[in-house]
């Protein structure tokens, strides 16, 4: 039987911004799956990534920082390594997109898409800043909402009703780097033809070849529309100077848009390591390789993965992806991470407590089922099963067995334990089971499995009563032999956990005297005669004092960085200038806004509403009014009852979707993440008018 050969790659995190529990969700599913695969015994598997180090965001980073790009990115770049480090998420090759590899990589890509007829370029309209002397990418753009007037939204839709737009339907538009008024001017643009019979026909193909989720499949043939109607529109992939990124060949002043280079980063990643091990790049990435090629991405990246990218290398002469694995966001206590909360937790917070990196392995692994199901963290929980089940079921099994084998036996095995019999019999009846989901990276189905087994060999120790073996001198042989037997038992199951538990399985080897163990050793058990090691702690609880230290720990650092996780987080995001001022007005214009104290008699969700809170406010009226707020992101709306705020109590009626306002209550905010609503001075009733 010829090897399997397999290339995998996780999405590539932005340089600017650290590595959190969000991002892990994927880094570790990865990490487990290719660590599964190089278990076995005819399997060749790599696992590479990089940075993704260009584009506006992170050019203006640097600026704010005083620092060149490439400092910037060589800073992060060693940032992220360690986290992935600490977290046991061990890459064949990390790399940066701003490499030689990737950028030779890119340019020929795009030669070849040239050479198809499929680039063309057309003059487009911008908005411009001219204070800056550059072009504004959407989210650069900030003005007032033309469905709903809420100031300071960005300029591709409105926080607050959710609307739709483009930047030029913005009322009174700035731009959010300088706060200069930005003008339209033209510029020429490449565009990647898309919209080619040529694109759409393969597309529509590819995405129905198997190498897509179901749901996902459904979505792209969504965005593709049926065969008459060709949705699909050509792809921008230029951006002007300045810029962070490669320059288009003959084309000055043009850069390749950072979504062209990212997922060349896996093949300038992949590269380097060919260039490293010796490994062929062509095998792996020839049109009809033989080899296997998977990308594991978040849900929000798959319109890039499962439509520009897979075009791209089919008309470069490439191969293309066996298939994509997308997963879910993370929620933390079923909510949206959170900085107020504390809930956005770096992967270096949550190290610095002191927690093991393994207790997360194992608790995302006991939630991923390879679905594109969010995956929610709950802390109560994860503490519970990481006490209960990791350290309460498995490795209770070793120390248990490990302290009457050293004390009374000099560490030595005896020969006829139950063999294959019925305990050990059993734990390797479900290899092949086992085997099975982590192929389908059905973690959880593995856990659940291997969970049941050690409840399988707690029953016999406790059935064996191997304590009170131990009393009597008589029984030694058979205390030796349930020993023996639970050793072997640990061993299978640690075989079984390995992928997740990578560090434990490597302490577990030590322990026992073995080579590192792999997926076929499932097949035999400790040779007769054995010395184990003196049993070392291997692992210890969670305390809750860790995790909410932690927590402590997330809601003082409030430093803005992106969220992996959520959907904006490939905005390009904006530097901190303040909004300008607007137009002057007179006493009397601002005399007809009555704003008023109002108590806060009730806050709730409302249901179907993304941004919404709906609040009950007494302003001293006989009846309260209903106000629809847009803070549900910084609020919980239990914190808010009974508290005193300033509402705007002439402005309107207001009917939305879920109700009618009557009113307006008073937020901050600013560039900086955050909403903050204003609260009068103790004694303030109910009412007052405030001037
Ligand atoms: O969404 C992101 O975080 C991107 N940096 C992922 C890029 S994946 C690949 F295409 F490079
Ligand atoms: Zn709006």
């Amino acid at each position: 039987m010829s090897k399997r050969k397999i290339l995998v790659t996780s999405a590539l995190p932005y340089a600017n911004g650290s590595i959190h529990l969000g991002h892990l969700v994927e880094y570790i599913q990865t990490d487990i799956w290719v660590r599964f695969q190089n278990m076995q015994k005819d399997t060749e598997c790599h696992y590479v990534c990089a940075d993704d180090t260009h584009g506006t965001p992170i050019m203006l980073r640097a600026e704010k920082e005083g620092i060149s790009p490439e400092q910037l990115i060589d800073r992060v770049w060693h940032e992220h390594i360690a986290d992935f480090k600490g977290f046991h998420v061990e890459f064949d090759n990390y790399g940066s997109t701003n490499s030689a590899e990737t950028k030779a990589y890119s340019e020929s890509i795009y030669r070849k898409l040239k050479a198809a007829n499929l680039i063309e370029v057309r003059s487009i309209e911008q908005f411009y800043d001219p204070v800056k002397s550059m072009f504004l990418p959407d989210r650069f753009i900030k003005g007032e909402c033309p469905k709903c007037h809420a100031k300071d939204q960005y300029g591709d839709n409105c926080e607050v009703c959710g609307a739709a737009y483009a930047p030029t339907d913005l009322i009174n538009p700035y731009s959010a780097v300088s706060g200069a008024k930005p003008e339209l001017r033209n510029s020429d643009h490449y565009f990647f033809k898309l919209s080619a019979d040529t694109c759409q026909k393969f597309l529509r193909e590819w995405t129905r070849s198997g190498s897509l989720q179901p749901e996902a499949a459904n979505k792209m043939q969504e965005w593709l529309g049926s065969e008459s109607e060709n949705k699909l529109s050509d792809w921008d992939i230029s951006r002007d100077a300045p810029y962070f990124g490669f320059e288009i060949p003959d084309a000055p002043g043009k850069y390749f848009y950072v979504w062209l280079d990212a997922p060349v980063g896996y093949m300038g990643s992949f590269k380097q390591l060919c260039n490293e091990k010796g490994l062929d790049f062509d095998e792996y990435w020839n049109a009809g390789s033989k080899t296997e090629m998977y990308h594991f991405i978040g849900k929000d990246i798959l319109y890039f993965h499962a439509l520009f990218w897979p075009a791209m290398l089919q008309h470069a002469g490439f191969r293309t992806p066996t298939k994509l694995f997308a997963h879910g966001f993370l929620t933390v206590n079923g909510e949206k991470m959170s900085k107020s909360r504390g809930t956005f937790i770096t992967a270096d917070s949550y190290l610095k407590q002191g927690l093991n990196p393994e207790y997360l392995r194992y608790y995302y692994a006991a939630k991923l089922n390879g679905t594109m199901e969010d995956l929610d963290l709950n802390l109560e929980d994860f503490l519970a099963k990481v006490n209960s089940d990791l350290v309460g079921k498995y490795i209770n099994i070793a120390s248990r067995a490990s302290g009457f084998l050293l004390k009374n036996f000099d560490g030595i095995l005896k020969k006829d334990y139950d063999g294959f019999g019925s305990l050990l019999g059993l734990i390797h009846s479900k290899a092949e089971e086992i085997h099975s989901y982590y192929e389908l990276r059905d973690f959880s189905s593995a856990i659940r499995k291997i969970m049941a087994l050690a409840d399988n060999v707690n029953a016999y120790t406790d059935h064996q009563k191997p304590w009170q073996l131990a009393k009597d001198p008589s029984n030694n042989l058979q205390l030796q032999s349930v020993c023996s037997t639970l050793i072997n038992a640990f061993r299978l199951l640690t075989i079984y956990l390995k992928p997740i538990l990578p560090k434990l399985a490597a302490e577990v080897e030590c322990f026992l005297n073995i080579p590192p163990l792999t997926w076929q050793d499932i097949n035999s058990l400790l040779p007769d005669g054995r010395k184990i090691n003196s049993y070392q702690h291997l692992m210890t609880r969670v305390d809750q004092k860790q995790i909410d230290a932690m927590i402590e720990a997330n809601k003082q650092t409030l430093e803005p960085t992106t969220n992996a996780h959520s959907p904006a987080r490939h905005a390009e995001h904006q530097q901190h200038a303040i909004a300008p001022i607007a137009e002057t007005i007179s006493i009397d214009e601002f005399s007809k806004i009555d704003l008023r104290v109002a108590k806060i008699v009730n806050a709730e969700h409302v249901e179907g509403a993304e941004k919404l809170l709906k609040l009950t406010l007494d302003i001293g009226e006989e009846k309260t009014r209903t106000v629809f707020a847009g803070i549900k992101s910084a609020y919980d709306p239990e914190k808010l009852n009974g508290r005193m705020t300033v509402m705007v109590a002439n402005l309107a009626p207001r009917k939305m979707k879920f109700g009618l306002s009557e009113g307006m209550v008073l937020a901050a905010s600013g560039e900086a993440p955050g909403l903050f609503i204003l609260s009068p001075d103790d004694g303030a009733q109910p009412g007052m008018r405030v001037k």
